[in-house]
């Protein structure tokens, strides 16, 4: 089995992000993951809508939004227009996250819900048949190259086990602390989001052949 593997711009050269996602894009990226930060519900600040927009040129490749934000209900449209494919919010930050996930779905988006690591994976329980991505973060949000926190790893395999019993096919998502190491801990999961270990050295491509054969 290999995963998907979705390089985080989070960790890319910002002065020059329509060469990093024609690069990524060349070098073998099945997504490119965006990690949107608001300063609330993380103390970073990263992308806008605009800046998702500027790029969407550059990249035939799918558009994975991550809130990382208070409001996720004030930014469904704007990413859904600047031509986001997918679009994750946080259940912490929301108090209804069907009417989210509805919205997501209207404007024809892949919709995800993510979980910090304080929060129990059954929260997402009651939402699985209308998702299509769960995003775990195997890190607290907030910044790239943090370590992997191992305890993580269980919901997963909780998810997985869940997700069979439904016959779901809900795509699982892990971020933060990707290295080939890290992956091998959850190798249920489906799409590896991956920052540091794609853009600290080597080469785009190696990189990202090693995440996505490393099992
Ligand atoms: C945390 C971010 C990071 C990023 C990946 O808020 O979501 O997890 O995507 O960063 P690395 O791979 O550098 O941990
Ligand atoms: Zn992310």
């Amino acid at each position: 089995m290999s995963f998907l593997v979705a390089p985080s711009l989070l960790s890319s050269d910002f002065s020059q992000l329509g060469k990093e996602v024609k690069a990524l894009e060349q070098a073998g990226a099945d997504w490119i993951h965006w990690d949107i930060m608001d300063s609330h519900f993380v103390p970073n600040l990263t992308f806008g809508p605009p800046v998702l927009k500027a790029l969407r040129s550059f990249s035939l490749l799918p558009f994975d939004v991550h809130l990382m934000v208070e409001k996720p209900e004030k930014l469904i449209l704007p990413f859904a227009k600047a031509g986001a494919n997918s679009i994750t919010f946080h259940v912490e930050a929301c108090s209804k996250p069907i009417d989210l996930i509805n919205k997501i779905k209207s404007s024809n988006l892949k919709a995800g819900l993510s979980v910090k690591p304080n929060t129990p994976i059954d929260k997402v329980f009651p939402f699985l048949e209308n998702l299509d991505i769960v995003l775990i973060m195997t890190v607290e949000p907030g910044a790239g190259g943090q370590v992997f926190l191992k305890e993580q790893a269980k919901k997963v395999s909780l998810l997985k086990n869940k997700l069979n019993s439904l016959k779901s096919s809900i795509l699982i998502e892990v971020d933060g602390g990707i290295t080939p190491e890290t992956a091998k801990q959850v190798p249920q999961a489906d799409i590896l989001v991956a920052g540091n270990y794609i853009f600290k050295s080597g080469s785009y491509s190696d990189n990202i052949s090693q995440l996505r054969n490393c099992i």
